[in-house]
């Protein structure tokens, strides 16, 4: 079990001291280490299970704090950063020396964010460290919103849990970058596209499907519940797996009344896909830890949060 609490102090020396904290972020949790010391870079990897070829996120607290590792010249990508941090977009930048080449998995450019979390902000304050953190689940599986989430299964591998309730948007950051002077968007995220295509205009989309090394925690099968996973018309699929017990994700204030012998999630009631989006990740651990054989969730409307969700739930699903 690792020790949880909201000693921003103490947190901040463990990092200090090369040791992994997990961090409260709008987003998701983040496995947090040191950026500048690569020990502790490695720990993350190790901790995860995750392969070196996937990158690391860099926080920092403040713009100004960047240019020490990075460098933010292109006039579109400032303004998407003056305009949405601290918030969940992670912009890809050029990548200074300072920062190891393991955070970037030896690419040029380096992810950076500034999240939007009083604790972890000030954290990161107090520190004046950049904090590499990836999400703070083991490699594929669902990302945690709750400290919760992370202590049952990460608990024996980080040293403390900075608790800071649960995350307010439940989605990873949206990954913005430039290729051949295009604004691309590389993952699908709590920042929905429709709200960065207000401020930089018409974006191209970068998502991957396979494991391409371009994105590389783009692996089409993550986000996954062990559990088979299956998205579509609710009532189609509940009834073609009839002779299972089921867990449904359901949304909307549609009648489920039928389907009262199996277990039933509502993402949101009042078809909210920003409540949708802070619920799914939640009700996927909830269904994975049940005694339900299959986990069917209703595919959402393709627009602000419900594009990332969907795409969440693509990489998660069986087929
Ligand atoms: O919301 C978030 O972004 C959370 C919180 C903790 O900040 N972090 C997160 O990190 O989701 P992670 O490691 O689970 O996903 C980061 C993804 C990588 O898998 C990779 O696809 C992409 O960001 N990435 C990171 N650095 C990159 C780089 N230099 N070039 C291309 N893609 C990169
Ligand atoms: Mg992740």
């Amino acid at each position: 079990m690792a020790q949880t609490g909201n000693n921003i102090r103490l947190a901040g020396r463990l990092l200090l001291e090369g040791k992994l904290v997990a961090i409260p972020t709008e987003t998701v949790y983040g496995l947090a280490a040191n950026a500048l010391n690569e020990q502790a870079v490695l720990k993350i990897f190790e901790a995860k299970n995750r392969p070196h070829f996937d990158p690391l996120i860099i926080h920092v607290h403040h713009i100004d704090a960047l240019s020490k590792y990075t460098t933010l010249d292109d006039d579109r990508l400032k303004r998407l950063a003056e305009t949405f941090w601290p918030g969940p977009l992670t912009l890809l930048l050029p990548k200074k020396a300072t920062i190891p080449d393991l955070v970037s998995s030896g690419l040029p450019q380096v992810a950076v964010r500034i999240p939007n979390h009083d604790l972890t902000l000030a954290l990161l304050k107090a520190t004046n460290i950049p904090l590499a953190a990836p999400s703070a689940n083991p490699f594929g599986y669902v990302s945690p919103t709750e400290p919760a989430h992370v202590q049952k299964q990460l608990g024996e591998k980080v040293d403390y849990i900075l608790d800071g309730g649960v995350c307010s948007i439940g989605l990873e950051s949206t990954i913005v970058g430039l290729e051949d002077g295009k604004i691309c968007v590389f993952r699908l995220g709590g920042l929905a596209l429709e709200k960065i295509e207000k401020i930089c205009g018409p974006v191209e989309m970068r998502i991957n499907n396979s494991s391409n090394p371009n994105a590389p925690g783009q692996l089409k099968s993550h986000y996954a519940p062990k559990k088979p996973l299956f998205i579509g018309d609710i009532d189609a699929l509940a009834e073609v797996n009839s002779l299972n017990k089921l867990a449904l994700l359901c949304f909307g204030n549609k009648d489920y009344s039928r389907h009262r012998h199996n277990l039933v999630f509502n993402l949101s009631k009042n078809g909210d896909l920003d409540e949708a989006a802070i619920n799914l990740f939640k009700y996927l651990r909830l269904a994975d830890d049940s005694d339900a054989e299959l986990i069917i969730c209703e595919t959402l409307p393709e627009y602000g949060l419900g594009r990332a969700i969907n795409d969440r739930l693509r990489r998660a699903s069986a087929g």
